[in-house]
């Protein structure tokens, strides 16, 4: 039987559930919330719901250090609470999707701490244990010399055993072990726990980072940051364990999957979603139409490119087209608010609504992130101290190695993930309508004039365009399965204009700091 499509005609709504809507008064966003809401995400004509994860976690990094792939965080409720958010979904006719994070686990969970405890238990091998490496002088050097995304080296040392473990992100999350066939098993059961419980599919957490090339070797010319990303990134071993998860679990069951892949190019992407190939995936989240006024990462700030901008997407839709979907975003838990980048933020209803159609008319699967649609913009995070975002500290440390502190710290404002994570602004009421309590989280001063209470009775407002785009869309068979083209050429002096205009954004920043 051929796995239905339905996916190529639908929209998301992404909730990030700490932010979202707090229903038992105690700060923290929650399912409670999420039921009382479900109402309002039917309005907005989307066909699903993505949840960044719910599960039990010390949320050193927010649920993406899970410490329980089968039950839910309590701040956010409990599994009862979710089949009920899980059946008024269905009921409303919007399926959910769930955030699969295997690549990592939090140090908190049993596998670790079991496999910490002692070398042979079975569960030391669901990780990447080494032996450190000695220098001549007998100087103690960790395994190899990849970095972390979020925090210094790759390699934490642990004394009692005498080794070292990877973690490609934060300290509190490890990476497991894709190579350990009993890892393989457990990653099997978490899909199918979830898939019999009656979710609909998943968004997979940096799924391209789950296989390491053998013997972990070290990595040149070193980068500042990510150092080693070609030995983990988009290896071949990562398609065969998601064609053994396919194959063995998810083949069972109409269910759509979307991987996350940092630094992936189309080319590479259709690896895993080209439909006339070895398709492991149905799609994949692109990045480079996020890096228009960057450079890979939000902190190496350029101005905005829309050159830059309009050949990323020109690339991706035309490289897929007639061989596989697209995922459509530009907001999500990891980037600043979109207006706040690409748009502005006194024209931010006008530049706001161009934006929607710009990505949600090209061919692919629409995302939205909570609060995108009422246009959310950048808080203001003055003092490192403000920062949740255990990034924040990070970036700091190497930005500061390059430049002044003052200017490290205006660049981490405009660039932060925590932009994007303030509460969501219901009304003009108390914490903006998120919670009766403490938020856990500063909520934006500018609640008052941008909340979802404000918009809903204005038919011009950007609310009610992204209803009424998503409906369009949903109702349009061209929106949804016409061609992209660009109309024109691209501009030939385009690499000269951009590195003119990198050399003058570096001389304006430098003139800044002096
Ligand atoms: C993904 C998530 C991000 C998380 C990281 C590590 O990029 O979207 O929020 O910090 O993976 O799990
Ligand atoms: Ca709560």
């Amino acid at each position: 039987m051929a796995k239905s499509e339905w996916y190529k005609n639908m929209s998301v709504y992404q909730i990030w559930p700490r932010s979202f809507c707090d229903g038992n008064g105690d700060g923290i966003g929650d399912l409670w919330g999420v039921l009382d809401k479900l109402d309002y995400i039917k309005s907005l004509n989307v066909d699903a719901i993505w949840f960044s994860p719910l599960f039990p976690s010390p949320n050193a990094d927010y649920g993406y250090d899970i410490s329980d792939y089968m039950d839910i965080h309590p701040d956010y409720g409990n599994l009862q609470v979710f089949r009920q958010v899980l059946d008024g979904a269905h009921a409303r006719g919007m399926k959910v999707f769930m955030d699969l994070v295997v690549n990592h686990t939090s140090d908190e969970h049993k596998w670790f701490i079991e496999g910490r405890k002692d070398k042979n238990s079975p569960y030391h091998d669901y990780y990447y244990w080494r032996n450190g490496r000695t220098t001549r002088s007998g100087r103690r050097l960790p395994p190899n010399n990849w970095s972390s995304v979020f925090e210094g080296g790759a390699w934490e040392y642990d004394a009692s055993l005498d080794e070292y473990y990877l973690h490609v992100f934060a300290k509190k999350q490890p990476d497991l072990n894709m190579a350990n066939p009993r890892v393989r098993e457990e990653v099997k059961n978490i899909l199918r726990f979830w898939l019999d419980l009656g979710v609909d599919g998943f968004r997979e957490d940096v799924i391209t980072f789950i296989a390491k090339d053998e013997g972990l070797p070290s990595s040149y010319p070193p980068l500042p940051v990510a150092n080693g990303y070609r030995h983990y990134a988009n290896r071949p071993k990562a398609h065969e364990y998601l064609k053994e998860f396919k194959r063995e679990v998810l083949d069972f069951y109409d269910c759509f999957t979307v991987g996350e892949s940092p630094m992936t190019t189309p080319d590479v992407a259709l690896r895993y979603i080209d439909e006339g190939g070895d398709k492991v995936l149905d799609e994949m989240i692109a990045f480079s139409h996020m890096e228009a006024d960057c450079f890979m990462l939000d902190m190496l700030q350029l101005p905005f490119n829309l050159v830059k901008m309009k050949r990323a997407f020109s690339e991706w839709q035309t490289k897929l087209q007639g061989r596989a979907w697209n995922a459509l975003y530009i907001e999500n838990h990891d980037h600043p608010r979109i207006i706040s980048r690409y748009g502005s933020e006194e024209y931010r209803t006008e530049s706001g609504k161009m934006l929607a159609a710009m990505y949600i008319l090209q061919r692919g699967t629409p995302f939205i992130y909570q609060g995108q649609e009422i246009g959310m913009l950048n808080t203001n995070l003055t003092e490192l101290g403000m920062y949740k975002d255990v990034m924040a500290q990070n970036n700091i440390e190497v930005a500061t190695r390059f430049m002044p502190r003052s200017t490290a710290m205006k660049l981490l404002a405009r660039s932060s993930r925590d932009n994007a994570r303030t509460p969501f602004q219901w009304t003009d009421g108390k914490n903006a309508g998120f919670s009766e309590g403490t938020p856990w989280f500063f909520v934006n001063e500018n609640y008052k004039e941008i909340n979802a209470a404000q918009q809903e009775d204005d038919p011009n407002s950007l609310l009610n365009f992204y209803r009424a785009i998503l409906k369009f869309k949903k109702e349009t068979p061209v929106a949804v399965w016409g061609d992209y083209k660009e109309y024109f050429p691209k501009d030939k002096n385009f690499r000269f204009l951009q590195l003119r205009e990198q050399l003058r954004h570096h001389e304006r920043l430098y003139l800044a700091a002096v």
